[in-house]
């Protein structure tokens, strides 16, 4: 099985980034997990849409395309989701004939600096999900709070008990993907 892991931030040091690697290490035996930057993506424009997609958006959707399951890791932003993943989540919704979301399932995860675990991020970007025909994965949820005391200096996700949840979140992904799938 093939889970494309999508974070939501592009800087070097991301939790989000480092919740998906940790998610890779966890993930059980059998399961690929590919982790997208979404850095490449250039801001949506209708006029260069027109002309041609830009081919980091035509790579975006090709990957979503090939994975079982998608994986997503988004920081909270002012109370929602950030920027950089919707307008990814917009350039490949176009054209609708080719968007690569119906039917595909998905799980949540998120990591946060202060208390929330990202709870009104995950909380902005179901409406987002369920316009784009994804099926969301409704249990067991993950939200990660206080990270910087959960991940070393290289971003490595040391707390065990998160590691824990977050093996059961990849290993209850792949159960649902294999039953939406099926
Ligand atoms: C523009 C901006 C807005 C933010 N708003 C929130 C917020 O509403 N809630 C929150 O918990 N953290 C907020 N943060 C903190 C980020 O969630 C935190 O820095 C997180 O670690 C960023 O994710 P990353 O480590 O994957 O890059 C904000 C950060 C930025 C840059």
């Amino acid at each position: 099985m093939k889970i494309l892991g999508i974070c939501g931030s592009v800087r070097d040091g991301s939790f989000n980034r480092g919740l998906l690697r940790a998610a890779q290490e966890e993930a059980p035996a059998g399961v690929e997990l590919e982790i997208y930057n979404l850095g490449e993506i250039q801001a949506y424009n209708a006029d260069v849409e027109k002309v041609e997609a830009p081919a980091s958006v035509t790579a975006f959707k090709e990957a979503i395309a090939a994975a079982d399951a998608m994986l997503i890791a988004c920081p909270e932003y002012n109370g929602s989701f950030t920027g950089v993943l919707k307008n990814a989540l917009d350039w490949a919704s176009r054209p609708a004939s080719t968007q690569p979301f119906s039917g595909k399932p998905a799980a949540l995860v998120g990591a946060s600096g202060g208390p929330s675990g990202t709870a009104r991020a995950q909380a902005a970007i179901l409406p987002v999900l369920m316009a784009l025909g994804v099926i969301v994965m409704p249990k067991p949820g993950m939200m990660v709070r206080n990270s910087a005391s959960l991940f070393d200096e290289n971003v490595n996700l040391t707390d065990q008990d998160t590691r824990d949840r977050l093996r059961d979140q990849v290993g209850a992904l792949v159960a649902f993907a294999k039953k939406i799938n099926s």
